[in-house]
């Protein structure tokens, strides 16, 4: 590393742990923790994890949830239709543990970066998400060992159990 790098590292070391200390850490409506807590449901992990990761309900507010779940029968152009009595329990266990009945961090701002007259059905199309990925290459993404921006869990090993943070992140080659 250059030693211009390594001060821009210092620096930036400092500068977030000073945000951290202003932000005073846990304040109100910042959740008393980062990550999301580990939720699951049996129909969940098998139906909607077999075309895709499981995406954690902490992820999107109830309202999107909601319309993911009205519309499955046309799914990003999948049919992904349950029958009534999974449909509702899975749609009880989003609901419950969506982004705007969550008190983490990650699911705070997640819930604020979505206007309230807006119903997204894409995490990847967020705000926050947009915001934190912003330096990661559009090449990157269509890694063959990665596919797509939607494939969190291929660069964070925590992601269906909602953990994002920095030790459980890696980016394949
Ligand atoms: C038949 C296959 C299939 C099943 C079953 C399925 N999905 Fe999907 N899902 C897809 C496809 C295809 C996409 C679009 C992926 C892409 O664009 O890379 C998608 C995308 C999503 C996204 C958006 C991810 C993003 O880009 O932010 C969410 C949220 C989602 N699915 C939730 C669910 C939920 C909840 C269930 C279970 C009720 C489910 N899916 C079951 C095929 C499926
Ligand atoms: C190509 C690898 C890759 C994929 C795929 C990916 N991410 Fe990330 N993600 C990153 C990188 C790199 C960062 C920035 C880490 C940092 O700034 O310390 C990040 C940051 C984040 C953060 C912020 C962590 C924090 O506290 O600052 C969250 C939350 C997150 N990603 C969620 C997701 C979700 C949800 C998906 C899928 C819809 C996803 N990511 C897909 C690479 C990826």
């Amino acid at each position: 590393m250059k030693k211009w790098m390594q001060l821009l590292v210092l620096i930036t070391s400092i500068t977030s742990a000073g945000t951290l200390l202003a932000s005073g850490g846990f304040g109100a409506g910042e959740g008393s923790s980062k990550n999301m807590p580990a939720v699951t449901n049996a129909k969940w992990k098998t139906e909607c994890g077999s075309c895709h990761m499981v995406y954690h309900p902490g992820l999107l507010p109830e309202r999107s949830w909601n319309k993911v779940m009205a519309g499955l029968d046309k799914h990003f152009g999948e049919n992904a239709s349950l029958d009534a009595a999974t449909h509702d329990e899975i749609a009880k266990f989003l609901a419950a543990n969506s982004a705007d009945k969550q008190d983490n961090r990650r699911s705070n701002r997640i819930n604020e970066s979505i206007p309230a007259s807006a119903a997204l059905m894409r995490i990847t199309e967020t705000r926050y998400f947009t915001s934190k990925h912003d330096e990661v290459s559009a090449n990157t993404f269509k890694r063959k060992s990665i596919g797509s921006e939607s494939n969190c869990i291929a660069c964070h090993k925590g992601a269906e159990k909602g953990d994002f943070s920095e030790s459980q992140l890696r980016i394949p080659r």
